[in-house]
């Protein structure tokens, strides 16, 4: 058992909050808080959703969106500084992650005590177990962190652009101030903003050097959904997102930018040739949106297309990269949502060009890849509960390509029966047009619920700088790693229920 004391002792910088999504986050697979789920890549075009006269199937999928923006904003806001340790530079406000997979191996070290966990960091060698994740890995939660902020950033974004039916008129307001607020924190605030750098982003732990691996790249996938955010601020017209705001922001993007086209680990991402260099362009390319470079945005998609993704697709539909790995139905989910989300930017930036009929090197499209997809099964590889991420991309696929034999919705119902309570449902229209489940019944009006998420995410910036904070109270000293993930989860639930 690993023993975490130490660390809980020492300096935590972690609230309540940040624990408890500490222990709900993940790198590479959905999530869950609550009935929330975060889908692990997309791109939205804002005239999907304002000015969209949604019909009545989609009102269950708006009630969703309310909801989790609502819940996701209590956790917040987030900022790259709160964490206990600091990256090898010495710079709190340079982003840090350890890389999920790599484990310590002590046996060769030689050591005449007990080594505590900041010396074994530092004297084991690590070593690889893939797809088996050392849990250790979030208490330096940057990664779960800009994970939450993108969420909580994209849904209240998204909720905020809903007319006066939905969102009254001071529930508006504080869905706008949290988005906004949420990016200031993470990217702009002098005392919170993270470093536009991914220098030790997924950094491999051991004795040496220790620098960042080019899979860290990985972490700011969700870059597409806070540009998505940012487009629905922009073409909403908010008030509170102002173009001094926007200025900081595109400035800030381009910088990084700078590094995902420069530094030696992004460039060895966006050589991969499976999902990792999928996301390095799916994400390359959402920043190239939000700093206004559409050409540019269109150049990242079209080096995806003519490049990595001929390799990727067999004639059959199988992705063979993917299925390759320890858990190939995850995997094949994962890359297609990547790939469609580069469609969708394809699409966005160029509206002529044909992303979705675009062939792999054998000919296949996209939607060749989810047809396999969807014939293969989560529960024979062991990967029951990653089933519903294929989800989100089935009705993608369906919008873009039309289900004339009602196959996808068929799947969907047959695997997803609350399928269109999800948000993905709003941006995926015309699928789902018409059907049942998504209507809200009559007398049961949109749940608008107390608008508390702006008080409650008022504390976060507060612990981002104060070591004091509740956090402290659940890791005592001699408080087992099992204890401290139940305290946290018993904190969660009460917290998100
Ligand atoms: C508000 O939005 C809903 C959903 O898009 C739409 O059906 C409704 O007509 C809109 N109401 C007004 C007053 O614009
Ligand atoms: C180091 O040495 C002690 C005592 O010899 C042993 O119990 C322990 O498991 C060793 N390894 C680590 C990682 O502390």
């Amino acid at each position: 058992m690993l023993s975490m004391p130490s660390l809980f002792r020492t300096n935590t910088f972690l609230s309540t909050g940040a624990l408890l999504l500490a222990f709900l986050s993940s790198t590479t697979y959905i999530q869950h808080a609550s009935a929330q789920t975060a889908y692990a890549a997309d791109f939205i075009e804002p005239t999907h959703i304002i000015g969209q006269p949604f019909d009545a199937s989609r009102g269950r999928a708006m009630q969703s969106v309310v909801s989790w923006a609502q819940q996701l904003a209590e956790g917040g806001p987030w900022s790259v500084v709160n964490k206990f340790g600091k990256a090898p530079s010495g710079d709190m406000h340079d982003y840090l992650s350890w890389a999920p997979y790599w484990w310590p191996d002590c046996s060769s070290v030689g050591n005449t005590t007990v080594l505590s966990d900041e010396q074994i960091w530092v004297t084991c060698p690590y070593v690889n177990r893939d797809g088996q994740f050392n849990p250790d890995g979030r208490l330096v939660n940057n990664v779960g962190d800009f994970q939450s902020m993108a969420e909580a950033t994209l849904y209240n974004a998204v909720a905020w652009s809903f007319n006066e039916t939905w969102v009254s008129g001071t529930l508006k307001t504080q869905l706008e101030t949290n988005a906004v607020k949420f990016i200031r924190t993470w990217f702009l605030d002098p005392d919170t903003a993270m470093k536009p750098n991914l220098n030790y982003a997924q950094m491999k732990r051991g004795p040496g050097i220790q620098v960042g691996s080019h899979t860290g790249v990985l972490d700011l996938k969700a870059m597409s959904k806070i540009t998505s955010a940012i487009l629905l601020l922009r073409s909403g017209k908010s008030a509170l997102w102002t173009p001094q705001l926007d200025a900081q922001m595109v400035a800030w993007t381009q910088a990084y930018i700078g590094w995902l086209e420069s530094a030696a680990i992004a460039i060895e991402e966006k050589e991969a040739l499976n999902n990792h260099g999928t996301f390095y362009f799916s994400q390359l390319a959402s920043l190239k949106v939000l700093v206004n470079d559409l050409p540019g945005a269109k150049g990242v998609c079209d080096e995806f297309f003519n490049g990595i993704y001929k390799g990727q697709i067999q004639a059959d539909g199988e992705q063979p990269l993917e299925a390759a790995r320890t858990r190939p139905y995850h995997y094949r989910a994962y890359n297609l949502a990547g790939m469609i989300t580069i469609a969708r930017i394809a699409a966005y930036a160029a509206p002529s060009s044909s992303p979705w009929s675009t062939p792999s090197g054998s000919g296949a499209t996209i939607q060749k890849a989810l047809d396999f997809a969807i014939t293969t099964s989560a529960a024979t590889s062991k990967e029951g509960k990653y089933a519903e991420e294929l989800w989100p991309n089935v009705a993608s696929v369906a919008s873009v390509y039309g289900d004339a034999e009602g196959k996808y919705l068929a799947y969907l119902k047959k695997n997803a029966p609350g399928f269109m309570s999800e948000p993905y449902i709003l941006w995926n229209a015309p699928f789902g047009a018409g059907e049942a489940s998504g209507v809200i019944p009559p007398g049961a009006k949109a749940a608008t619920r107390k608008a508390t998420g702006a008080a409650a995410a008022s504390t976060g910036a507060k612990d981002a700088k104060d070591n004091t904070s509740a956090g402290m109270s659940l890791g005592g000293a001699g408080m087992s790693a099992a204890a401290v993930v139940a305290a946290v989860t018993v904190g969660g639930l009460s917290l998100l229920l």
